[in-house]
């Protein structure tokens, strides 16, 4: 069996990597990470003893990108005390910033440059810093296999498609990962039976819209995979294998996929579904593509097929001329929805997006921060209202490990995405366990023993 962990190899040249972002970035680190083996490199955890310095870098807001600059000029402090150590910025801030970033450091790589990591570093002198930001409407790094660089061997992510064409107009991904493309099925599935081999028991399918997933076979059409058939081809791998996916677009998601899901055991009742806002004005400005009863009956449908589907999501407070209005119509739509929990964002303007083309930045910090606090003061309301219906009911818990708290307890999380603590009984992480709700808190189960 392939080892798919780290290599640990004092001998050998070292690499440290910083992750920011989103969940692909984590996965891309571990393609970057396989590349970099494959050449000779090893990883190392600590920045003091690395010959090469790479942060996988975020462009999503601006206080993403201020957190990475101020991480430059730390990485700087190294290359003071030790000749010779390499700084690179790879990922989306590289592919936005290109060689604008190279009076900083070395080394500038967008993220379907990957391949060429190896020649980069090759190539680098003292004053002769590289850059590859050349995006490709073609490259999956679909037979990459990548290096695993999670902690506890239990779940692990794998990128189904790269790049975004959605324009939605605030949003920059759609210029720092290029066009959407789809990975050859059968390297997804080669990938996640690697990884259910290596004790792994969750597998995450990874894309910015996964619903317009489609391969499209050039021999033969009857081949074609879309989505929904993807996830069941995952999900035969084995009933002890937990498959999960994100992220939904409310455009795109089918009844197909929401069948799918109920079909099968081991797909995991939990749909991320960011809806941004809950006003159509703003959903339009947006170019969201659906409107708020559009996204209203998309949940009703989940729930109707799988009455007990964790829903979370995004929400973005402050988008350019949002009304008092448009914002009361945000808190109806979470009061109506009651998401398990959400990810919620103050607007950034993305220099090069439609939004900054178009709209002014207009909604004053004050007022975006206010909304912020009122949304994020509402979905703690409504995560505890989500997690009180949970009481009473029995949920299989896959084991992430010893509870931060308590080490006599164990947490996991349930199908739905929701993190359960409950006593040990000596289970390690990976292994399964019964357990029905007693108490709730708006983040977490606190559950009793049942098998
Ligand atoms: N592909 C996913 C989201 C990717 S970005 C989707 O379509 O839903 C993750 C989240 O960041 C988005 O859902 C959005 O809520 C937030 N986001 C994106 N651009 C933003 C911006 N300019 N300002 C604030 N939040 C933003
Ligand atoms: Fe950005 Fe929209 Fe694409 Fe999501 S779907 S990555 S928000 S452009
Ligand atoms: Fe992900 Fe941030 Fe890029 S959210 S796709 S790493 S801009």
């Amino acid at each position: 069996m392939r080892n798919i962990k780290p290599i640990i190899d004092p001998s050998r040249p070292k690499v440290y990597i910083e992750t920011y972002g989103c969940q692909m970035n984590v996965n891309d680190s571990e393609v970057i990470l396989s590349i970099l083996q494959e050449e000779g490199y090893a990883l190392t955890e600590s920045m003091d003893e690395a010959d090469v310095i790479l942060a996988n870098t975020c462009s999503i807001r601006d206080n993403a990108e201020q957190r990475i600059w101020g991480r430059i000029d730390q990485f700087k402090l190294q290359k003071r005390k030790r000749d010779g150590v390499i700084i690179g910025i790879v990922g989306c801030m590289a592919e936005r910033l290109k060689d604008k970033l190279l009076e900083a450091v070395d080394l500038v790589a967008g993220p379907d440059s990957y391949r060429s990591l190896p020649e980069l570093l090759r190539a680098i002198r003292p004053d002769n810093p590289q850059i590859n930001v050349l995006l490709s409407h073609e490259e999956t790094y679909a037979e990459i296999s990548p290096v695993r660089l999670d902690k506890n061997g239990v779940s692990a992510f794998i990128s189904i498609m790269r790049g975004c064409n959605n324009v939605c107009s605030y949003c920059v991904v759609p210029y720092t990962r290029g066009a959407e493309r789809s990975r050859e099925p059968q390297s997804i599935l080669r990938e996640a039976q690697e990884i259910y081999a290596n004790g792994y028991k969750e597998v995450t399918l990874l894309g910015q819209n996964v619903d317009s997933y489609f391969w499209k076979d050039k021999e033969n059409p009857a081949n074609n995979v879309n989505f929904a058939q993807l996830l069941e081809m995952v999900a035969k791998i084995s009933p002890e294998l937990r498959v999960r996916f994100s992220t939904s677009h409310p455009k795109d998601i089918s009844d197909e996929v929401i069948y799918t899901m109920a079909m099968y055991d081991n797909i995991c009742k939990h749909i991320h579904l960011p809806v941004q806002s809950g006003s159509s004005i703003m959903l339009e400005k947006m170019r969201r593509k659906y409107n708020r009863e559009w996204y209203l009956e998309r949940v009703k449908k989940i729930r109707s097929v799988i009455p007990d589907c964790g829903i979370t999501t995004d929400v973005i407070a402050g988008f350019c001329g949002e009304t008092e209005q448009d914002h009361k119509d945000t808190l109806t739509l979470m009061e109506e929805v009651v998401f398990d929990s959400a990810f919620m964002f103050a607007y950034s303007e993305r220099p090069g997006t439609l939004a900054s083309r178009k709209y002014p930045d207009d909604i004053p910090y004050e007022t975006k921060t206010k909304r912020l606090n009122e949304i994020i003061e509402l979905q703690g309301r409504m995560s505890l209202k989500s997690n009180e219906k949970e009481v009473g009911r029995r949920l299989k818990v896959l084991v992430e490990g010893p509870s931060k708290r308590n080490p006599d307890e164990l947490c996991g999380r349930a199908g739905n995405y929701k993190m359960c603590v409950f006593p040990s009984r000596g289970e390690k992480a990976g292994d399964y366990c019964e357990v029905e709700v007693t108490s709730v808190t708006p983040a977490t189960l606190l559950c009793k023993r049942i098998d």
